[in-house]
C-alpha cells in the first residue's frame, strides 16, 4: 500500500468554468443551484480520499475500437487520443482514472435513452472506455472519431464531435468531468454547451492534430493535455449531452 499523495489545492477557479445556470444551454436553468454556495474548508479527506482506483482497469479498456470483445473493429475514423492530466503546478498526476464516453461515428450513443436519432447503431462499438496515467501523468486512447448529433436544445441544434471524460485524481479535489472537442469543427462556434465556457478558457477544451501521434497506414493522433486546477484549469463540461 503506498503512502497517499497529499495535495494542497487553491480555491477553484469559478472563472475559468461555465457559469451554473447558461440560459442558452437549456437544462442547466433547471438543474443550477438558486442560493449562494457555501465554501466548505477542505479536509485530508478532500486532499487524500478515496485514493487511487486503479485495480479494476486492463490495457484492453483503453481501445474502443476493439473493447466490446465481438472480436471484430468498430466502423469509423480510427483515431489515437493522448495527452496529460496536469495539476494547478503543471505536474503530471500518475494514477488518475479517465474514464471517456462517446457517441459512435455515425453520432449515435449506445444507450437506451438514445431513440430518436435515426442514426445506425456499431455492435462492435459501446463507446465507453477507461484507463489509468502513467508515472508522468500521461494517457492513451484508441477510438473512434464520434460524429455531430441532434440534441434539441434549440432549432436545428447538432453538437460538435466530442468526447466526454470522467478524470478522478487520487482525491476529491482531482475530479473533473469535461468533454474534448476537435480542431477546426465548424458547429462548435454554434454550440451553447461550449460557448457557455468563458471565452478565453473555451480553447483549453480542443485537441490538437498531432502528426507526430499519427500512425502511419494506421490512425490520426491527436493531443490534449487536461489541467484540474489553478489559473489554466480545464473548464468542466457536465450533463448528458
Ligand atoms: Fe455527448
Amino acid at each position: 500500500m503506498s503512502e497517499p499523495l497529499i495535495r494542497h489545492y487553491g480555491p477553484r477557479a469559478y472563472a475559468d468554468h461555465p457559469p451554473f445556470s447558461y440560459p442558452d444551454y437549456r437544462s442547466t436553468v433547471k438543474r443550477s443551484p438558486t442560493h449562494d454556495l457555501v465554501e466548505i474548508v477542505q479536509t485530508l479527506s478532500e486532499t487524500t480520499g478515496p485514493g487511487q482506483a486503479w485495480a479494476e482497469i486492463s490495457e484492453e479498456d483503453s481501445d474502443l475500437t476493439t473493447n466490446t470483445g465481438t472480436g471484430s473493429p468498430a466502423i469509423g475514423e480510427r483515431i489515437i487520443v493522448t495527452g496529460r492530466v496536469l495539476d494547478e503546478n503543471g505536474q503530471g498526476l500518475p494514477g488518475t482514472v479517465l474514464e471517456i464516453w462517446q457517441a459512435n461515428a455515425s453520432g449515435r450513443y449506445a444507450h437506451w435513452r438514445e431513440t430518436e436519432f435515426p442514426a445506425p447503431l456499431d455492435p462492435n462499438f459501446v463507446g465507453v472506455g477507461q484507463c489509468l496515467t502513467d508515472s508522468d501523468g500521461g494517457y492513451r486512447f484508441t477510438t473512434i472519431k464520434p460524429g455531430p448529433y441532434p440534441w434539441g436544445n434549440h432549432p436545428n441544434a447538432w453538437r460538435p464531435s466530442h468526447i466526454h471524460f470522467s478524470i478522478l485524481g487520487p482525491s476529491l479535489g482531482a475530479r473533473l468531468v469535461t468533454q474534448m472537442y476537435f480542431p477546426g469543427d465548424p458547429l462548435i462556434p454554434l454550440d451553447p454547451i461550449f460557448n457557455s465556457a468563458p471565452p478565453h478558457a473555451g480553447g483549453r477544451m480542443i485537441a490538437t492534430y498531432d502528426h507526430e501521434v499519427t500512425e502511419e497506414n494506421w490512425a490520426l493522433g491527436y493531443r490534449w493535455d487536461i489541467v484540474l486546477r489553478g489559473e489554466l484549469a480545464t473548464p468542466t463540461h457536465g450533463g448528458a449531452d
